[in-house]
């Protein structure tokens, strides 16, 4: 038969890795002498997994991750106060559907934003969407959508993805403007839309980062409540290899 046709046909069902390789597939099954089932199977299968690989990419895009890393490749012997399997729990994606949240908390360069990001990305995979932002970028990004009149608008996008990932939190202060504007997103989150959350500081310290001890607890008691933390101390990962030569860190520039 006239592949020309069947391209056509396929195109307008919007079977596009089908449509582009007809004649590789037809070959490859009448080669292999394929039932009619299998060479069906095969071939919608084939169309949802390349479907499937689009849809994620386009999630991936959405997400705002600042990079994409999976926890395969992550040295837990490096971490041992972190529970490997605490952390596979999370990774299975559960606390999403619970709108629960997940707390990174420890100083700087123990893997807080990596973790986050590779359960952002298995949550990903596993088809829910996700939002990542710093905590400084939110608190720039709310300034702007105040002169602007929109920050209503800021509080539906962050409540919107099934997970929110605010990276950083306690580097910088929020303002009287970013802090009860996270307060909303927060209230309108809590046992509806999971987060991850990551801090250099402990819980004690939120009330400065927010400028405020009573929203701040009011914040804490939201997020907290249906939640599990980890609290990762060890060494920076980042000075690894300086320490490792020797260097300690008040000699490192
Ligand atoms: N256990 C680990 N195994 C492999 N790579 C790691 C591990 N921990 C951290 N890293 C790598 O070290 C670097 C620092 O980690 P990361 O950015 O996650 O630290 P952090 O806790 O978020 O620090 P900060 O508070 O400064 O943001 C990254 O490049 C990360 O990929
Ligand atoms: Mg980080």
């Amino acid at each position: 038969m006239n592949t020309e046709l069947l391209v056509e046909r396929l195109k307008q069902l919007g079977w596009s890795y089908t449509a582009d390789q007809p004649d590789g597939l037809l070959e490859d099954s009448s080669k292999n002498n394929v039932s009619y089932s299998e060479f069906l199977y095969t071939l919608l299968s084939k169309e949802i997994e390349y479907k499937e690989a689009i849809e994620l990419e386009k999630r991936i895009k959405k997400s705002r991750l600042p990079y994409v890393k999976t926890i395969h490749d992550f040295d837990f012997s490096f971490q041992p106060s972190l529970d490997q399997k605490r952390i596979n729990e999370a990774l299975t994606g559960r606390y999403i559907h619970h709108g629960e949240n997940i707390i990174l908390l420890g100083p700087p360069g123990v893997g807080k934003t990596y973790l986050a990001i590779s359960m952002a990305f298995e949550a990903l995979t596993q088809g829910h969407t996700a939002l990542f932002i710093t905590a400084n970028d939110f608190i720039s990004e709310c300034r702007k959508a105040n002169k602007e009149g929109l920050i209503q608008r800021i509080i539906k996008r962050y409540c919107r993805p099934d997970i929110l990932i605010m990276d950083e939190i306690g580097y910088f202060s929020f303002d009287e403007l970013s802090a009860p504007t996270l307060f909303q997103i927060i209230s309108k989150r809590y046992e509806q839309g999971a987060m991850i959350l990551t801090s250099n500081k402990s819980y004690v310290e939120w009330g400065k980062i927010f400028g405020d001890d009573v929203l701040a607890t009011a914040m804490l008691d939201r997020i907290v409540h249906h939640s599990t933390t980890f609290n990762i101390k060890g060494d920076s990962y980042r000075l690894r290899e300086k320490k490792k030569a020797g260097l300690q860190p008040a000699n490192i520039r």
